[in-house]
């Protein structure tokens, strides 16, 4: 991609052949919901950038908002509100007043996958994107991955190879550039149910990440 991308897709991306025509295939289902690459929410001063995976069907897709109305949104944003990553009352709706404080939330993919599985060449289309959106954010110290495709979109973003930094629940690794990413298993329902993520876990992950941002 040239360097001019910018950090947020236009409503009509075309660069996924796959995604667009599933994006219209829910246009005609559901003329109201958002059917849209999904923008980025939250500050723009953002020391802390969550990047997840793709919006969900009847979640982000519908509402326009990154996990919100995703059942992944619950443990996400009542999270960010514990560790002061963000004020209000999230309520899945994106008119719910919630505000991020130096935090943001993206996608490694902008557009709903079909059975939430982006493919490989998807997840390489929407890289730049990513690279705009780290790019734009001037005092970012963070990067959370939730799971391995937003782990390693985030690694390509910064042309770091797989093989030396493995994706890892709790994993830490400096990043060229001296941010540091932070890892966690996927808040999504299937992880959280079959408590392969159980909220102390990801508790856990953000008291890291804190103790970082204050050291
Ligand atoms: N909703 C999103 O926006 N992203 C995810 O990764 C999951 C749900």
């Amino acid at each position: 991609m040239p360097p001019s991308v910018p950090a947020e897709a236009p409503l009509d991306c075309p660069l996924c052949p796959r995604l667009v025509a599933y994006r219209r295939d829910n246009d005609v289902a559901h003329p109201d919901w958002f059917n849209a690459p999904v923008p980025s929410f939250g500050d723009e001063r953002a020391r802390l950038l969550i990047v997840g995976l793709a919006p969900g069907v009847q979640g982000a897709n519908r509402t326009g908002r990154p996990f919100t109305g995703d059942y992944a949104g619950d443990l996400l944003y009542g999270t960010l509100m514990e560790f002061g990553f963000a004020k209000g009352t999230y309520d899945a709706r994106p008119d719910d007043g919630l505000e991020l404080k130096r935090a943001m939330i993206t996608n490694a993919v902008r557009c709903v996958p079909p059975q939430n599985k982006p493919t490989p060449a998807e997840a390489k289309n929407c890289l730049g994107f990513l690279k705009a959106r780290i790019a734009a954010l001037p005092d970012l110290k963070v990067i959370l991955a939730l799971g391995r495709i937003a782990h390693d979109a985030v690694l390509s973003a910064h042309g770091v190879r797989k093989a030396s930094a493995a994706f890892g629940h709790g994993a830490a690794y400096e990043l060229p550039g001296g941010v540091r990413l932070f890892d966690s298993y996927h808040c999504s329902r299937y992880n959280t149910n079959t408590r392969r993520l159980t909220p102390e876990m990801f508790h856990g992950v953000f008291r890291d990440i804190t103790s970082f941002l204050e050291s």
